[in-house]
């Protein structure tokens, strides 16, 4: 089976080519990062504009990568929510047509979902039941997934999240966007620990708060002369204070529901120091699982494979073109 993945939730244009047997074909994506980055965070109106403009040619370099045809596809699967209204538009509107005057069956996708399955693309993957913590621009999600499509949400930000921090402190810092990933560059030339603080990290919850250590830095950066080692110090400060509120926090969900296979998903599990504090855990026989950076991020690879699931597994969500999209989608709530 050849499953095409389109992927437009928020603001990468991604398009990927999925073989059952064989895997990932070809895993496209056209960033809008550098777009916007110059307005200091994602506008809407923009990334629709640019998935239209970019969609039609990201789908022909997959197609040809991957020396497929549209007749070859057998199925389509494209994020139907959560995300930017206007974003899942231009995408759901792409898979429909196609549904339509091909007569291939399509299946809405839950970007989150997708997320916590993308790590079973890989051959080092967890065994059920394992524990999800999804990271991402948007979300901070702790959950218990017992099987395909079982999940169990256990803890969540209960205001910004680890990468919106990220995002926001990085505008501060006159960085681009992803502003994780340049944090990450930059904390490498700190010279000191700022002691940030860690909300939430010694209670006895699995909810996480990043809003207060959001105004901290804020109010740090107004009161002090922002130079690069300053900076620096200031990245490094972040890094430390996000990475460990979210290993506490997976270590503590392991060891109240016992379970000690332990995956981390969503674009802040791209992050070097993250990576390296939740591999310390395997002396303590935890079983640890990260994707390879490209399914970190968002992409169409992790909507093609969670497809190509959900369609062997429920003949009911097939191909119908009446289907909306969601922009609020919870990940344990049925379409
Ligand atoms: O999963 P994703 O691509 O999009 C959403 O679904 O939201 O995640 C984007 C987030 C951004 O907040 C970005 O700053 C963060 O992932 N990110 C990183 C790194 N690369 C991207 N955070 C920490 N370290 C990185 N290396
Ligand atoms: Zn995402």
């Amino acid at each position: 089976m050849i499953i095409l993945g389109i992927e437009t939730s928020c603001d990468e244009t991604g398009i990927s080519i999925y073989d059952n047997k064989l895997g990932i074909l070809t895993n496209k994506l056209f960033s809008q990062n550098i777009i916007h980055t110059k307005y200091g965070g994602i506008m809407p109106e923009i990334a629709s504009k640019n998935h239209y403009k970019k969609i039609f040619t990201v789908l022909n370099q997959a197609l040809n990568k991957s020396k497929k045809k549209i007749q070859d596809i057998n199925i389509i699967a494209y994020s139907a929510g959560p995300g930017l209204p206007n974003s899942l538009l231009i995408g759901t509107t792409l898979a429909k047509s196609i549904s339509l005057i091909y007569k291939i069956p399509s299946v809405p996708i839950n970007h989150l979902e997708a997320h916590i399955m993308s790590i079973m693309i890989n051959k080092d993957k967890p065994n059920f039941p394992f524990i999800s913590l999804i990271t991402s621009g948007a979300h901070t999600i702790l959950c218990i997934v017992k099987g395909y499509g079982k999940y169990k949400i256990i803890g969540q930000s209960l205001d910004d999240s680890a990468g919106e921090l990220f995002d926001k402190i990085s505008i501060l810092l006159k960085l681009k966007l992803p502003g994780g990933k340049y944090i990450s560059k930059l904390s490498k030339y700190s010279n000191k620990n700022l002691n940030f603080p860690k909300p939430l990290i010694n209670k006895n919850t699995l909810n996480f708060s990043f809003s207060g250590l959001k105004t901290h830095i804020f109010n740090y950066i107004k009161n002090n002369k922002l130079n690069f080692n300053n900076k620096a110090n200031i990245a490094f400060s972040l890094q430390e204070s996000i990475t460990t509120i979210l290993v506490e926090k997976i270590k503590l969900a392991s060891k109240k529901y016992k379970i000690n296979n332990l995956s981390i998903v969503g674009g802040v599990s791209s992050n070097n120091y993250l990576r390296k504090k939740m591999y310390n855990l395997i002396k303590f026989n935890k079983n640890v699982f990260f994707n390879p950076k490209k399914l970190c991020t968002d992409n169409a690879a992790m909507i093609a494979y969670t497809g190509w699931i959900k369609y062997s597994l429920d003949k009911k969500i097939r191909n119908n073109l009446k289907i909306d999209i969601k922009s609020k989608w919870k990940i344990n709530e049925k379409f």
